[in-house]
């Protein structure tokens, strides 16, 4: 079964052709990054402009470098929630337009599904259940994956998300858009011990997150330095902060290990692309003789490839959509998409 995809849930336009959920034919992705960059991060008036541009000519393409037209395609999936509401809507329509013009089966797909399917392109061996780490600009999840399609939280952050936490120091560090990236290239040979920070825990709740503190804390660092007319060495700022975060989310990721018994863990979303967290996955990992599932670095941020992946198990399950799919802004991931 060949899948078109698309996704426009940020700032990426992206479509994609993938065959029996596993297999890419196809990928295309036109990012704004670049136009983003000068506002520090995305502006949702912009991306949502850009991507009613763009859709047209990278689904196109998608099915050129497929060596496909419309006919050769057996379904239409898309990105309908969570994400900005207009950059979702451009893609839910085209999607629609696509499908009831062609007579296809319309495939409505959550985004952090989709992160998570990702691994299933890279691992052709990957099957539920397993326990994953879903790390992205807008979640901190740990997330009982039960079946392709069903989905339990057990782990979430209770204000920020660890990329928003990565995204916001770098800002405050001076380093452009986007932020965890640059970051992380930034510290690779920073001293990740010169700088001390809190390790914060959610009381009666292990599994959960809160990095709103550690954001702070790496702000005041900043101006406290800034008001005393001392320079930061962002390099060892950076390292240290990226290590304090990177610790939360592991710690946490091993206790749910151990009290759900699951010994296949897998990461997914733009902050998986991590070094020192990939690094640092792999260690604990091996050390407990768990089986490790990493997106390869091209598959960590948005991209349409795993669109394609999780709808085609939402297809299996039953799960398409008719003409008055709409997108939503913000659903959680154990939510089945039913009209
Ligand atoms: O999944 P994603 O591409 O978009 C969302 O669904 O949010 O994730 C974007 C997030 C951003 O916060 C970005 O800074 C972060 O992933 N990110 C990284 C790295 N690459 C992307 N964070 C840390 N290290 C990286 N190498
Ligand atoms: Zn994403």
């Amino acid at each position: 079964m060949k899948i078109l995809a698309i996704e426009s849930s940020c700032d990426e336009t992206a479509a994609s052709v993938v065959e029996n959920g596993r297999t890419v034919i196809s990928s295309v992705i036109a990012s704004q990054v670049e136009e983003h960059k000068i506002y520090g991060g995305v502006v949702p008036e912009i991306a949502s402009r850009r991507h009613a541009e763009n859709i047209s000519w990278v689904v196109g393409k998608a099915l050129d470098e497929a060596d496909l037209d419309y006919s050769g395609i057996d379904a239409v999936g898309v990105t309908y929630a969570p994400g900005l509401i207009g950059a979702l809507l451009v893609g839910v329509n085209f999607a629609k337009g696509l499908a009831f013009s062609s007579k296809k089966p319309l495939i409505p797909v959550h985004h952090l599904r989709s992160h998570i399917a990702a691994n299933y392109i890279c691992s052709p061996e990957l099957e539920p259940p397993f326990l994953a780490l879903v790390v992205s600009g807008g979640h901190s999840h740990i997330i009982n994956v039960k079946s392709y399609t069903d989905f339990e939280i057990i782990g979430r952050t209770r204000d920020d998300a660890a990329g928003e936490c990565l995204d916001k120091a770098a800002r405050t560090m001076g380093i452009p858009y986007p932020g965890g990236a640059n970051l992380d290239k930034i510290a690779k040979n920073g001293d990740n011990k010169a700088y001390r920070f809190p390790h914060p825990r959610v009381e009666g709740a292990p599994l959960d997150f809160s990095f709103s503190g550690l954001k702070t804390s790496v702000i005041n660092i900043i101006h406290n330095a800034s008001q005393k007319g001392e320079t930061i060495n962002i390099p060892n700022l950076g390292a240290s902060y990226i290590s304090a975060v990177v610790k939360c989310l592991t710690e946490n990721l091993m206790k749910a290990a151990e009290i759900t018994g699951s010994r296949k863990i897998v990461t997914a979303g733009g902050v998986s692309a991590n070094s020192v967290l990939r690094n640092e996955l792999k260690e604990l990992c091996a050390e407990r003789g768990y089986k490790l599932y990493m997106p390869k670095l091209s598959l960590c941020g948005d991209n349409a490839a795993m669109v394609g992946s999780q709808a085609y198990y939402e297809y299996l399950a039953g799960h398409t959509a008719k003409e008055n799919l709409n997108a939503i802004a913000s659903l959680g991931i154990d939510k089945n998409f039913i009209l």
